[in-house]
């Protein structure tokens, strides 16, 4: 459990308890809360990560060989992943996970709930598959801005399972209001959507991106209560802008590699 730790540390106990209680029940499936089915080609980039019994988290493509998640599916055992918005029906080209970095402090405690995939072969970009940019480095994010969050599973905490990818609008919460409902929240996560709606995600959508205009400001993080019918706090994502020169080192490197 040394991952989890380290991801919470300077959370609430509440949150590691409920973080861990993700981890062990919910392995399975992604809830986005009152979203719609995303229209055909559109959101090109998403990523359906996998371990050997299916669906365990969301990303998204950020380079043509790079996938960006949340540390916490490497507790999951990610091994590969499927490209696209498609219908989960339609899962039959693997990609495999051939090298992964989580950001660590010194002592090999995870920092944030961020991981970069580096996949066995290079994807074909093209007319069904596309990046997402990344932003910059001191990239801002304004309250109320509307940004989007997606995800393949079930539509509340008893919904069923459906196999097409969905999507919620949901607006950034100002940074000191988020404070006030989740007190020892360090300073790397984004607020967005979960709070003052009954928009937002759930776990196992955990990985995807938080897009704001087109660009992947976060990952979706862990959320506080299991069951997701309870809007009182808000949704939580790392903050890309924060790791971006890491994340740009390594596709870099890999390149190079070539
Ligand atoms: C991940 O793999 C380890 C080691 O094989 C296993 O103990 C653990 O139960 C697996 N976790 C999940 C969520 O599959
Ligand atoms: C995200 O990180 C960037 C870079 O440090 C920072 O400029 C920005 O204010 C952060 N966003 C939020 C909502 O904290
Ligand atoms: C979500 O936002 C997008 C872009 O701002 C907009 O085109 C779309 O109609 C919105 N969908 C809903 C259900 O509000
Ligand atoms: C995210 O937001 C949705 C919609 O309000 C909520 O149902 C869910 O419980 C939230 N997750 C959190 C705050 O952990
Ligand atoms: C990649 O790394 C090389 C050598 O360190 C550097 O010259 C180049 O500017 C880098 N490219 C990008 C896109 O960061």
């Amino acid at each position: 459990m040394n991952c989890c730790a380290g991801i919470m540390q300077g959370l609430h106990k509440l949150l590691l308890f409920h973080f861990l209680t993700c981890l062990g029940q919910n392995g399975h499936g992604s809830k986005i809360i009152n979203g719609q089915k995303v229209p055909e080609n559109s959101m090109l980039y998403m990523v359906s990560v996998h371990n050997n019994r299916g669906h365990v988290c969301g990303g998204s493509l950020v380079s043509d060989q790079h996938v960006l998640t949340a540390a916490l599916c490497d507790k999951k055992n990610a091994s590969h992943i499927f490209l696209g918005p498609h219908s989960v029906k339609e899962n039959v080209n693997p990609y495999y996970v051939e090298g992964k970095v989580i950001p660590r402090t010194k002592n090999g405690k995870v920092i944030d709930d961020i991981m970069l995939l580096t996949l066995h072969k290079k994807v074909e970009l093209g007319n069904s598959v596309q990046t997402i940019p990344l932003p910059e480095s001191n990239s801002e994010v304004k309250e109320n801005e509307q940004c989007q969050v997606a995800g393949w599973g079930k539509t509340s905490t008893d919904g069923t399972i459906v196999d097409e990818l969905r999507m919620v609008n949901v607006s950034v919460i100002d940074q000191q209001v988020c404070k006030e409902k989740w007190p020892d929240i360090p300073p790397n996560f984004i607020c967005a959507g979960g709070y003052g709606t009954n928009k937002g995600f759930c776990e196992g959508d955990s990985g995807g991106p938080l897009v704001c205009n087109g660009v992947a400001v976060g990952v979706a993080s862990v959320t506080k209560k299991f069951n997701c019918d309870h809007p009182d706090v808000p949704n939580i994502s790392t903050n890309i802008s924060k790791h971006i020169q890491w994340i740009r080192k390594i596709i870099n490197q890999t390149k190079e590699l070539e």
